[in-house]
């Protein structure tokens, strides 16, 4: 039965379990397999022919696990391969960037949007055409952070420098923008930094906003896995397992029984 599948959902790293966080919140009858390409992360610095490259092959591996919807957990993935991905895979595919773009244009008063996100999806103004399309008259300003992603994924550290760096971005936007999307999948891990800079801007966290665009399109589908137990997650990674281990425990805030390798 299709809708006892599992939902498969990638990242380049850790970033994407911020959005597995939010499904299982929305979806909690529903089996997931997650994969990290940790080994291959950070994304956000790497050619779009290496990230749409990876992006297939992974959606392809998750296709292959037998998973009945593919969330692409990951900005820059999203940005670069999701019309691909749409177009190569069999199963309906969901990226992250059109229900954040959505969420920050209902939320705008002043019409001024802030992006932060890795240089890559800065470059393809992904989220800038995305709100553009719905509401010309927003303005976006997209601030591509190069060095956030490699930084979370050996795990943050609450120093001043790494502050002061946070603050070198929030600084990048003009005073009157009054809606912060993050634009990339790992920001909301270090959300509470980012918020001692942002002085009451609303922010958009992608996560929820996919969530609930998955969980309507599995409604849309009639693919909504109809179980009352809880779903199973399997968790794989291209990395080290240990070192994925310890920080998704700490991103998930509870212990993980099972960590594969993929892709080696
Ligand atoms: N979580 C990914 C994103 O949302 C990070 C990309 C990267 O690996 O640089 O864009």
């Amino acid at each position: 039965m299709l809708n006892k599948r599992a939902i498969g959902i990638f990242d380049s790293g850790v970033g994407g379990l911020t959005v597995l966080k939010e499904i299982e919140k929305v979806l909690p009858h529903e089996d997931l397999i997650y994969f990290g390409d940790n080994l291959r992360a950070p994304y956000g610095s790497r050619s779009t022919e290496e990230v749409l490259e990876f992006s297939l092959e992974i959606g392809r591996l998750l296709q292959g696990k037998g998973a009945k919807m593919l969330i692409v957990a990951c900005n820059t993935a999203t940005a670069v391969s999701l019309g691909e991905l749409k177009n190569k895979l069999d199963i309906p595919v969901v990226g992250v960037i059109a229900p954040g773009a959505m969420e920050a244009t209902k939320l705008t008063v002043n019409n001024k949007i802030g992006v932060f996100s890795t240089p890559v999806t800065a470059k393809m103004n992904a989220y800038k055409n995305e709100i553009e399309r719905i509401d010309e008259n927003i303005e976006v300003y997209q601030i591509g952070c190069k060095s956030l992603c490699k930084m979370i994924e050996s795990e943050w550290k609450d120093t001043k420098e790494n502050q002061e760096l946070i603050r070198f971005y929030v600084q990048k936007l003009p005073a009157e923008i009054d809606v912060v999307v993050f634009g990339c999948t790992h920001y909301p891990i270090i959300k509470e930094y980012f918020i001692r800079e942002l002085k009451g801007k609303k922010i958009v966290d992608t996560a929820k906003e996919t969530a609930l665009e998955v969980k309507e399109l599995l409604q849309k589908l009639d693919l909504l896995n109809k179980r009352d137990s809880k779903g199973k997650i399997s968790f794989y990674t291209s990395g080290n397992i240990n070192k994925f281990k310890k920080i998704a425990e700490k991103i998930l805030s509870r212990s993980l029984d099972m960590v594969k390798s993929a892709l080696n």
